[in-house]
């Protein structure tokens, strides 16, 4: 099939730059992102680029140069499953907070619906496409609602799920590692996967794009973010022994890192991992695993999730026994608030957990983020639902300047690994808190000679 237009449900951190790219490289395809959330297809139409709704270094610009030729987004999601012959699903798919597997299993919710509105709206036969992260065998139910609800057209569905990092998204997409795509084994299950990589093969070279089973790709998105984040944990329960041994994490990860069995990569030891989707996806599998009654495969995954709860309570609790056991009306400062560095995406940020600690210890809080607004954080807060409004309010400081930010400081914790913070003029800041200074770094990106010889007492996660 002659692919010229295609449609994205969904408007997130996943569809709009993943669409983007598409349009981008396949001027020949008219690409329709469609979300329910008016604003936020109004920002991503915002003709100030500086305003699209997700920041990605590099996104704006390609933004720029597709929109409005062969790249859409609106709000109006029946017409654009109307005219689309591929259609991908690409909502959000978070942790259930109510019923059966409440705080463990994806909560489907919002596939469903898409399945529903596609199933009554399609006249013509089309490709459905999964490219949210989804719990192994969930093609079969979106088939079989499309099946028995629709209007007696063919629906072929695909997974296709996404491996793109926030803050490295747009060069994830250009340059992938792989592109991995699941079809049935049928003939007509075969054609609609070669269909999908006729469409990624305009960027993507053949030998990257690898086709298998729909249940084995389901099933590899969940494998990989598990194995990702189980290399933080692992490396963060060593941090914890280096501190209490006089080894440094950091020398540890190098060495062990130059094993090419290894390699070096997501060794770096943290105050925890955060995101939208290493925690939300581990607790899927865990669930499911529970779910066939595989109980020891469920609590070997889950003592990831375990490990880095403690990393982050472990964090607050540092900075609370070495500021001589009271945090009380002191303030810390935190650099950063968002999960990584460039992006303002603060989803399950540790940034988050730390702060809800150490306000229950009665401590204010100033933060500096440079993409992060003051609304974002209280809302962050406000939805751990620990306390009211408007005691979170009055324990948040918020500064637009990391040296106002810093001023009568008791301590800086460092939450984020942006790069501007090694770039500050910390002599500066030392000068300006309470002494003893102390700084927390939570992501190992300052200098410990040159903070020490400022004067700082200086801790770092594994050292
Ligand atoms: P998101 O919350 O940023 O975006 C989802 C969007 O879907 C929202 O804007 C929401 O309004 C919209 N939506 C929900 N139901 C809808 C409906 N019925 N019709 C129209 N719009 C609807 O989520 P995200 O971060 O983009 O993640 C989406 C999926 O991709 C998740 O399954 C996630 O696990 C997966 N994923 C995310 C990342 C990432 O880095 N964020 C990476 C890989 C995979
Ligand atoms: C992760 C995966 O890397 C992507 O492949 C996947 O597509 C995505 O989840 C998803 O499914 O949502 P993301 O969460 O955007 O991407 O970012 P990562 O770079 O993986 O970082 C996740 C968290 O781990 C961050 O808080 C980061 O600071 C932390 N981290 C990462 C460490 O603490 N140490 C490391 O060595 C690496």
């Amino acid at each position: 099939m002659k692919i010229t237009k295609i449609c994205c449900i969904g408007a997130g951190y996943v569809g709009g730059p993943t669409m983007a790219v598409i349009a981008q490289k396949c001027p020949h395809i008219q690409v329709k992102v469609v979300d329910l959330n008016a604003e936020r297809i109004a920002a991503w139409n915002d003709e100030d680029l500086n305003n699209i709704p997700i920041y990605e270094p590099g996104l704006d610009a390609i933004v720029g140069e597709a929109r409005g030729r062969n790249l859409f987004f609106s709000t109006e999601v029946e017409k654009a499953i109307d005219e689309a012959q591929i259609i991908f699903i690409s909502v959000n798919t978070p942790t259930k907070t109510y019923g059966k597997g409440k705080g463990m299993a994806a909560d489907l919710k919002y596939i469903e619906l898409c399945a529903r509105q596609i199933a009554k709206i399609a006249k013509d036969d089309k490709i459905v496409v999964e490219k949210s992260t989804l719990p192994v065998r969930t093609a079969e139910a979106i088939k079989s609602i499309l099946d028995n609800t629709g209007n007696g057209v063919q629906f072929q569905i695909l997974s296709n799920p996404e491996f793109l990092a926030e803050g490295t998204a747009v060069s994830d997409l250009l340059n992938p590692d792989r592109i991995l795509i699941g079809g049935d084994t049928t003939a007509e299950g075969q054609e609609a996967i070669q269909t999908l990589v006729d469409v990624y093969a305009n960027w993507v070279p053949t030998d990257k794009i690898l086709t298998t089973n729909v249940w084995s790709s389901e099933l590899s998105k969940l494998t990989a973010n598990a194995f990702l984040a189980q290399r933080i944990s692992s490396i963060n329960a060593m941090s914890e022994l280096c501190e209490k041994t006089g080894a440094d994490v950091n020398e540890v990860a190098k060495a062990i890192g130059m094993d090419s069995r290894i390699g070096p990569k997501f060794l770096k030891a943290s105050v925890g991992f955060g995101g939208s989707c290493f925690q939300k996806d581990i607790l899927n599998l865990v669930y499911i695993a529970k779910s066939y009654g595989l109980n020891e495969v469920a609590d070997y995954w889950e003592q990831v999730i375990i490990m880095n709860d403690h990393q982050k309570r472990r964090f607050s609790s540092n900075i609370v026994q070495t500021l001589y056991n009271t945090v009380s009306d002191k303030k810390i400062t935190f650099l950063g608030w968002a999960f990584k560095k460039d992006t303002n995406d603060t989803r399950e940020s540790a940034a988050i957990y730390v702060a809800d600690d150490l306000i229950n210890e009665n401590a204010k809080i100033a933060v500096y983020d440079p993409k992060v607004s003051r609304k974002k954080i209280l809302a962050d807060l406000d939805y751990l639902e620990s306390r009211k409004a408007e005691d979170n309010a009055n324990a948040i400081l918020s500064f637009e300047d990391p040296y106002e930010a810093s001023k009568g400081a008791h301590a800086i914790a460092v939450l984020t690994e942006w790069d501007e913070f090694v770039q500050y003029d910390w002599q500066r800041i030392y000068d300006s808190m309470q002494k003893p200074a102390f700084v927390f770094d939570g992501r190992n990106i300052l200098n410990r000679a040159e903070m020490e010889s400022i004067g700082f007492v200086y801790q770092a996660i594994g050292s």
